[in-house]
């Protein structure tokens, strides 16, 4: 697995900041984006009665909710970048529970294709290559460890 620079843990702190503090509509930006790559997905978040439409789903609370909590993941590992094993645990458990809500891991590539798209649309210039490859680079790290939660059956591996 690629490893981060001193660099690309600049580029993405600095890069992170620059979206503000409010992260909740840059997390909009990159499920609405998801949902247009992906629209079989919407099916995978039934609260309460299933979303009829990208739109109803995106503005529901409880949606709404886990774009918060998307954030706050993006959010642990942004101020975690010298100690993501700390983050190790929560991760794969992260994973071993999209696993479980019916989540492939084959969906990973359009949800990191959507937050580079979410990064290029609230960054403008200043998603430079350089910027795309750390969170590329990040992205891959995360999503490997919430994979490695992944198990064959949906069953907890024995620890
Ligand atoms: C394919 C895209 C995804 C789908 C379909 C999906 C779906 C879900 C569903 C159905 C739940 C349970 C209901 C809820 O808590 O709202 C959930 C929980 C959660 N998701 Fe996702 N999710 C996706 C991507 C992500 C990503 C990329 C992250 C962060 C990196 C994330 C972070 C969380 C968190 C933190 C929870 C709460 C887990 C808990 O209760 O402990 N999700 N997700």
């Amino acid at each position: 697995m690629e490893k981060l620079t001193a660099r690309d843990k600049e580029l993405i702190r600095d890069s992170w900041e620059r979206l503000g503090k409010n992260k909740l509509p840059h997390g909009t930006v990159m499920f609405t984006r998801l949902f247009k790559l992906d629209p079989g997905l919407l099916r995978l978040f039934h609260y309460n009665t299933p979303y009829s439409s990208p739109e109803e789903c995106l503005s529901s609370p409880e949606f709404v909710d886990h774009i918060s909590k998307v954030m706050l993941v993006i959010d642990a590992a942004v101020s975690n970048l010298d100690d993501l094993h700390s983050l190790e645990e929560y991760l794969a458990n992260l994973g071993r529970k999209h696993q479980a809500v019916g989540v492939k891991t084959q969906s990973f590539t359009e949800v990191g294709e959507s937050l580079l798209y979410m990064l290029e649309h609230s960054l403008g210039p200043l998603y430079t290559a350089a910027v795309r490859h750390a969170w590329v680079t990040l992205y891959g790290i995360v999503v490997e460890t919430m994979i490695s939660g992944w198990t064959k059956n949906g069953e907890r591996k024995a620890d």
